[in-house]
């Protein structure tokens, strides 16, 4: 267990304050290069258990572990100096009791350096989410299409119909009274979302949920162009998986042509390696 977190500057309360305001810019991290990049530029950094398919190859997210996360969480807490860093409660870890909630929660913010936790569900988390707030967790919400909920629903976009769409609604207004700080709003079609932000008082974050959120967040692997599947509701900025095929390419001709190590790469009997003439 580290010793010491250090407080990010970006705080929930400013990320709050954004109700209504400049659109708030979050993106995902599992480990420090990543977030050392990010940190600078975005308002607000998941540690998203969407690392279990984006990073350890898993079909979806539920086996991602407590113990998992955390070793992660602290890699990309490394890496960050000022965004609002965020954790991914995930499946099984907080959803038996508030106690197992607090517990949790309050171990994720002692070990890690994240200012907050996200619980996946609605509106049965209202009591858990009260008790934590009350316990100085900061929780962000997250409704709409659920991903721990794969095995009974699927990944179909939500809010297509009256009756779903009051369904989803009424989740995002309980836990928006139980004192949520953001809700992050997943693939809901444009209506909902819209009624969503309008009704509650906290900022609305949506992936796949329309422009009509607070603010934005997406998988960072996906808008780089790293994922193999982009879902469609991504713009890809960057088409990385390219980029380092033809790098890895290069590498692999280089080794076999003897052109790589090259003499500046290469340790003399003392001193650095030679400049390249
Ligand atoms: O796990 C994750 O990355 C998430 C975001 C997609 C919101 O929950």
């Amino acid at each position: 267990m580290s010793s010491t977190v250090e407080i990010k500057t970006r705080t929930i309360r400013q990320i709050r304050e954004r109700k209504g305001g400049e659109p708030v810019v979050c993106l995902t991290a599992y480990n420090t290069p990543m977030a050392e990049i990010l940190d600078p530029i975005v308002d607000l950094i998941l540690v998203g258990d969407s690392m279990a398919n984006v990073v350890l190859g898993h079909a979806n997210t539920l086996p991602l572990t407590l113990d998992d996360m955390i070793v992660h969480a602290k890699a990309v807490s490394r890496g960050v100096k000022r965004a609002c860093l965020i954790f991914d409660m995930p499946f099984g870890s907080y959803e038996e009791s508030r106690e197992q909630a607090l517990r949790n929660s309050v171990r994720v913010l002692k070990e890690t350096g994240c200012v907050g936790v996200k619980l996946e569900g609605g509106r049965y988390l209202a009591e858990t989410i009260v008790y934590l707030t009350e316990r100085g967790v900061p929780v962000m919400g997250h409704v709409g299409m659920l991903p721990h909920y794969v095995n009974q629903r699927g990944f179909a976009v939500r809010g297509r119909s009256n009756a779903e769409s009051d369904e989803v609604l009424k989740d995002a207004i309980e836990i928006d009274e139980a004192g949520v700080f953001a809700t992050v709003l997943e693939a809901v079609a444009e209506p909902l979302a819209r009624n969503i932000t309008r009704s509650v008082s906290n900022v609305t974050i949506g992936i796949g949920a329309s422009a009509a959120c607070d603010g934005q967040i997406v998988v960072t692997e996906d808008i780089l162009g790293l994922t193999p599947k982009t879902p469609s509701f991504v713009r890809r900025y960057a088409e990385l998986r390219e980029v380092i095929t033809e790098a890895v390419k290069h590498y692999d001709a280089d080794v076999r042509a003897r052109l790589y190590p090259a003499d500046e790469h290469t340790y003399p009997l003392d001193g650095k390696p030679k400049a390249k003439s």
